[in-house]
């Protein structure tokens, strides 16, 4: 790659094969690979969305409705593409919902940016205005926001129930929300300054079988293990649970080597020798008052046998996330040899019991020291419905905890982005000339939010669009759109909301990339060691131009 000439010379300032475009080119094949990611999207969103099937490079298939879900199996190339596959990733992160939503909008954004530019007006006036309209979008949002009771157990399951009407499993939204509402309400901690929600307390196991009825809430923790020995206990009450992450064997020497053995009795004085060690390790742990042993490696076999005379329920190799959830809920300490269990690192579980779920076993661990530790076993007909199941309820999860840790909520079906909008076009009168055109360019962007719900339900847009705008103009601030009846009606009466939170990180969100992606002027790509044949794959238009550098 040269520059012009210079007193004959080209200077070289890129390594060979480096790809590079500039200005508008950059700046319009990075909005127009933002933008077919948001079309992606875009009709799943909503009750009536479609869900979308990913097949990945291996085969497996995904099913989902999950913006963030399936921007991950989508396995975008594009760098601006990627932007906005990390937009739905912040957005899931902070608040757990709202992701197909927040590229939706930033699609639209761009979009609105795009017609801007059009009409010659520069990317820096634009970016300020949409960070100005941003700024004013959330006061406003706030100003609309109902404020509610953290422990307001109907409205949460209105805010569950909301986040997964979208969903595969929304025929399950009532018996699931009220079970995802309990376990939030159980871990929530209450601090001087509200609550407190750590959602990694509540663990999801999933066990295909059954149906999505069969979920349920426990008051502990499920392990996906069986007890070792068919002689042990299948139930321990009072259990003094011990935590190894070490073998219960004899070790083996790391070299080969031979033992001499002549006669018959040193042959016997030889496995004499091997059991009395294995004994020791069963008469430490006994010693230690643990009648129930959580193994993260190997349990010998005849280890396996004396515990089972002592009384011990055993089970091995479990899962590093499995001993540390263990850890903590039980207030057991991780140790990494026999001789350092003790009575004192030992914790304590009210049960343990290992019972059947389906053709399988599992281990429940009740009434655990620390009463923070649920889990939730959800079961349903096939794998990808337990998948998809597991999605929905982690977005169900993280809603319930947004609005018990910030007790706001406003109603869905478009209706705030449509006050919004309303508003920020009356903030936008007292503006001058172009960054006013910005900003109302920003709130007709909001309303791709009520105008997709409509289209993928099957209304007419604009007719839905203009009678919700008339109505919030008579002050009827909750007029959204009904998409499970097909109409525009007040949300508040069919309780369809959604955490406050939601809707302002989306905006924060989707400003934050849009205006990212309207600064970049310049793209340099180094040469890929291997660039697939046919450039992008996936399909992503938008790609270098061909020949690399256009004419300064
Ligand atoms: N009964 C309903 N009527 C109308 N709109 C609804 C209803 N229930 C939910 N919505 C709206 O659907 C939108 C959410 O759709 P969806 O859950 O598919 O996407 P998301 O929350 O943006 O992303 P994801 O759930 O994939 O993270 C919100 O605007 C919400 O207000
Ligand atoms: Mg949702």
């Amino acid at each position: 790659m040269s520059v012009p000439e210079f007193s004959g010379q080209p200077i070289i300032i890129l390594k060979e094969g480096t790809e590079r475009s500039q200005g508008r080119d950059a700046r319009n094949a990075n909005i127009m690979a933002a933008r077919v990611v948001a079309n992606a999207v875009k009709s799943s969103l909503g009750p009536k969305g479609m869900d979308k099937m990913l097949v990945d490079s291996f085969g497996d298939v995904t099913i989902t409705n999950d913006g963030a879900a399936m921007l991950k199996e989508m396995d975008v190339q594009h760098p601006a593409a990627k932007m906005m596959v990390e937009v739905s990733k912040t957005q899931d992160a902070e608040v757990g919902d709202g992701t197909t939503s927040v590229v939706v909008l930033a699609g639209e954004l761009l979009g609105k940016a795009v017609s801007l530019m059009e009409k010659k007006i520069h990317p820096t006036v634009i970016i300020d205005g949409y960070r100005d309209a941003q700024e004013q979008a959330l006061k406003f949002l706030e100003e609309i926001a109902i404020n509610v009771e953290p422990r307001d157990k109907e409205m949460l399951k209105n805010v569950s129930m909301t986040s997964m009407a979208s969903k595969l499993v929304s025929g399950y939204g009532d018996y699931l929300s009220d079970l995802a509402v309990d376990a939030i309400l159980q871990i929530a901690e209450e601090g001087d300054d509200g609550y407190d929600v750590d959602i990694d307390m509540v663990k999801l196991e999933k066990k295909p079988g059954g149906s999505l009825n069969d979920t349920t809430l426990i008051r502990g923790l499920v392990i996906d293990k069986e007890v070792v020995h068919p002689d042990m206990p299948k139930l321990v009450r009072d259990a003094k649970i011990g935590l190894l992450n070490a073998a219960m064997e004899i070790e083996k020497t790391e070299f080969d080597s031979k033992i001499h053995i002549e006669r018959p009795e040193e042959m016997q004085a030889y496995l004499d020798q091997e059991e009395q060690m294995l004994r020791e390790m069963v008469a430490k742990v006994r010693g230690a008052g643990i009648n129930v042993l959580f193994c993260q490696k190997g349990v010998d076999d005849m280890v396996q046998h004396f515990m089972a005379r002592e009384g011990i329920l055993a089970t091995r190799r479990l899962k590093k996330s499995d001993m540390e959830a263990l850890s903590k809920a039980t207030g057991a300490k991780i140790v990494s040899t026999v001789d350092d269990l003790t009575e004192t690192d030992a914790g304590y579980a009210a049960t343990v019991e290992e019972r059947k779920i389906g053709d399988d076993k599992m281990i429940f661990v009740e009434g655990c020291k620390n009463p923070k530790a649920v889990s939730v076993l959800i079961r349903g007909g096939t794998e990808r419905i337990v998948d998809e199941a597991e999605r929905s309820l982690h977005d169900a999860l993280c809603v319930i905890r947004d609005v018990v840790e910030e007790p706001s909520v406003v109603a869905g079906g478009g209706a705030p982005e449509i006050e919004v909008a309303r508003r920020l076009r009356r903030y936008s009168e007292g503006l001058g000339g172009r960054e006013r055109l910005a900003v109302s360019a920003f709130a007709e962007a909001l309303e791709v939010i009520p105008t997709t719900l409509a289209e993928n339900t099957g209304m007419d847009p604009i007719d839905a669009i203009s009678e919700m705008q008339s109505r919030h103009e008579k002050g009827e601030l909750w007029v959204g759109l009904d998409s499970l009846n097909g109409k525009v009606s007040e949300m508040t009466e069919i309780n369809v909301y959604e955490p406050m939170q939601v809707k302002a990180q989306a905006i924060k969100s989707a400003t934050e990339a849009t205006t990212m992606l309207l600064k970049i002027d310049d793209v340099i790509a180094a040469s890929k060691a291997s660039a697939p044949p046919g450039g992008m794959p996936g399909g992503m238009p938008g790609g270098m131009p061909p020949g690399g550098m256009p004419p300064m």
